[in-house]
């Protein structure tokens, strides 16, 4: 970093934050000039990548295209998502590793044979593990999962990027990614009482929105960042990724170290402080934020009250206080809670689980129990073992919590509920990070509101989401009344070392050249993967619009998880989900739209597009605002290109979605002026409307549109002329008929 700073000083001479001093130590070439946030691309190197088993399953077959013998740079794999939630931690898992054989022995396969690092099922949720074990000050790490920016905690410019992107970094390429801008959160004052770091990204993100932090770098800075525990700056930064930001970073401090050292890690401790001021933004841009970052959020921790966001889109935040008073207008939340859950990657540092059981504790002593169904995912088997040994896990089964296994479980979708509540109206309370519909439990029904893990504990001991902890008794087990404590201010880390727990890591071999990699061609969980055909040099005309989506279209709809996380190794057959969660614009129906081939109406979105691609008929799909929204997910690019998909057409889209269908060779266009999108409204005969363009330089495009009523077909001239590595852009026109959008 000092070396490759003092290149890009000479070139820029201008005060760094941090962000750009991490981002700009890490250029292919620390040289570069002429970078403009927000607008050009820069070429970084990232010092690591990390898999989960999922987009791992994809990112390893399409690294096997590469025919490299290792990884280009340190790489592991986390097999965490595949894990159901249906009875109890050890059960469960014994259950997913006979289910999921077949895709962990390929994974465990390929990491040996590919020199990569790989954490069996049971060692815990990626991000967890990570900050554990690989994320320090100063680094840049991938991960193919939304919430990898959790290495932020630790100074880390951690980001979530789909396969094909991991895959390049894997193969030795550098890493193409827009230039950011930054936005600056400045800290003052200290928590107290019942707010926990928590409540900062959830306050932010009813500030900002779902899209507020979109290209963007959230950096931390000011006096109150130092009060906040690495692990809670964690959840802040884990959390950026609600805001659409590329990642979120703390600076360098006593709390890092103090977490680096308690995890093995003194040396890098040592390392860090002595280059302190690489890890830190330089002192000009803390005095005058205005001037170096493009938007400035203030946040005073000693008024910040705790928040509930919620429910289907975290960015509907309010204070706990506000709560009652919101039930009693809005006639479709629901009081009642059906089930409380804490922990995940997001919340279940040794800080989080002492505060929550210290209110289970004080629950205990009033002879109460949870009111429902109360369930804790730890983020790691370190975590598990260390909140064993010091009996923050007896606390909280004392008050009948169950413990889930170390791996996302209901955070994914993997949670097998049973009881009346499924399928109807109810409310769940979360302490994890993401809250669209159907998210945790499959049930578009759910609600789910997020909150800390102590808020969460108090408000399964209360059983109602109206219970406000701060202000409101509860009913002793003898009848008296009482109000629960703040939660007690706990250490983030044990007073003794962590406590490892079970070994679940495998080192890959020295040399793994010889390990053979077999697929079944009969497996319908792993399917090997062929390269995408090159462009016959035609253009792609006479293509219908395969569906138009309304609202909130993230990537769970597109390609939902639930029960169709099994088939993520498998391309084709996953691809049968495509746009399943995404509402037909012109119907208001989930997942089904017309077929205007044969005319027939009611068909799911996947088999259409299956019958137009037997056809020769490409098509092309539009998208209202933030379009791609959520999980890093790029099974959400594959199966439209897969099923014969040109180009996505949206009002806006969210990063790492718009980068996963470039990489796979779909164009990713915006409307000029979104308004447009509503000019595309006839129900009969999908028609594209609008004037739309790349929304970023790099795409020479290229898009032609007919308002003409008898041109039903939206038609493009020179598509994929696409000028993606800097080269200049092609001016494309041609015979058009009406409207014509070149550049
Ligand atoms: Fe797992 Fe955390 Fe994502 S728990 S599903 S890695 S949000």
């Amino acid at each position: 970093m000092d070396k490759n700073l003092n290149v890009v000083r000479s070139v820029q001479n201008r005060p760094l934050t941090l962000a750009d001093k991490i981002l700009l130590s890490h250029l292919d070439d620390p040289a570069t000039t002429g970078m403009v946030r927000g607008q050009t691309y820069v070429q970084l190197r990232p010092d690591r990548v990390i898999l989960q088993d999922v987009l791992g399953q994809t990112a390893m077959l399409q690294f096997m295209q590469t025919r490299r013998t290792t990884t280009a740079v340190p790489t592991s794999v986390h097999c965490d998502h595949l894990i159901q939630a249906r009875v109890e931690g050890s059960l469960d898992l014994t259950e997913s590793l006979a289910e999921n054989d077949e895709v962990y022995n390929f994974l465990r396969t390929a990491s040996a044979k590919y020199g990569v690092g790989f954490w069996s099922p049971g060692a815990g949720i990626i991000h967890q593990v990570a900050f554990e074990n690989y994320a320090y000050p100063g680094e840049m790490m991938l991960g193919t999962d939304s919430h990898t920016p959790m290495g932020g905690g630790l100074g880390s410019i951690s980001v979530g990027v789909g396969g094909a992107d991991a895959v390049e970094v894997m193969a030795g390429l550098p890493w193409e990614v827009l230039y950011p801008r930054f936005i600056g959160v400045r800290l003052t004052g200290k928590m107290s009482g019942w707010t926990a770091p928590k409540d900062v990204i959830l306050y932010l993100a009813g500030e900002l929105s779902v899209s507020g932090g979109t290209n963007a770098i959230i950096e931390y800075f000011g006096p109150g960042a130092a009060s906040i525990s690495a692990t809670g700056k964690a959840t802040i930064t884990n959390m950026g990724a609600e805001l659409g930001a590329t990642t979120s970073v703390f600076p360098y401090d006593e709390r890092m170290a103090r977490y680096l050292r308690s995890t093995r890690r003194g040396d890098l401790a040592e390392l860090a402080d002595k280059y302190r001021h690489l890890l830190t933004a330089d002192s000009e841009c803390e005095a005058n934020p205005d001037q170096y970052y493009d938007r400035i959020v203030e946040i005073n921790l000693s008024e910040l009250e705790p928040h509930l966001v919620g429910p289907h889109s975290p960015d509907r935040a309010r204070p706990i206080s506000q709560m009652a008073a919101e039930l009693k207008e809005d006639a479709g939340l629901v009081d009642s809670i059906s089930a409380a859950l804490i922990g995940s990657c997001t919340n279940s540092s040794y800080e989080d689980m002492s505060r929550s059981a210290d209110v289970a504790e004080q629950a205990k002593a009033r002879g109460l129990k949870s009111a429902v169904p109360f369930m804790v995912t730890p983020g790691s088997e370190q975590v598990r073992a260390t909140i064993e040994r010091d009996g923050q896990m007896r606390s909280l089964t004392d008050i009948d919590a169950t413990v889930l296994a170390n791996a996302c479980g209901p955070c994914i979708g993997q949670w097998r509920r049973a009881g009346e509540s499924v399928g109807n109206p109810n409310t769940i309370v979360t302490s994890y990070n993401r809250n669209f519909p159907a998210r945790n439990d499959g049930q578009p029904s759910t609600m789910n509101l997020i909150g800390s893990p102590e808020i969460v504990t108090a408000l399964a001991i209360g059983g109602r989401l109206s219970f406000n902890p701060l202000t409101d008794t509860l009913t002793a087990a003898d009848g008296s009344e009482f109000r629960l404590d703040p939660p007690a201010e706990a250490p983030e880390v044990p007073p003794a070392d962590f406590e490892e727990g079970r070994s679940f890591y495998q080192a890959p071999p020295d040399d793994g050249s010889a390990i053979e990699l077999t697929v079944s061609p009969d497996s319908e969980r792993i399917q090997l993967l062929e390269p995408w055909p090159a462009w016959d040099g035609n253009d792609f005309t006479d293509m219908p619009a395969l569906l138009k989506a309304k609202g909130k279209t993230t990537t769970d709809s597109i390609s939902p998880a639930g029960v169709w996380l099994r088939f993520r190794g498998h391309l084709d057959r996953f691809s049968d989900n495509m746009f399943m969660g995404a509402i037909n614009a012109y119907t208001d129906e989930a997942g089904k739209g017309l077929n205007v081939v044969t005319g027939e109406t009611g068909q799911g979105f996947s088999r259409i597009a299956r019958n137009y691609k037997a056809q020769g008929v490409k098509w092309v799909a539009i998208g209202d605002f933030n379009y791609g929204e959520g999980s890093s997910r790029e099974h959400a690019a594959l199966s439209p290109r897969l099923l014969g998909g040109a180009a996505v057409i949206a009002r806006s889209f969210a990063r790492i979605h718009e980068s996963n269908l470039k990489k796979q060779g779909l164009l990713a266009l915006t409307f000029t002026d979104p308004d447009d999108y509503e000019l595309n409204s006839e129900p009969d005969f999908p028609k594209v409307y609008g004037a739309f363009d790349s929304p970023r330089e790099e795409c020479g495009v290229i898009a032609v549109y007919s308002p003409d009523e008898s041109a039903s077909r939206l038609t493009f001239f020179g598509l994929f002329a696409l000028q993606h590595r800097g080269q200049e852009s092609a001016g494309i026109a041609s015979n058009t008929g009406d409207g014509i959008a070149v550049h």
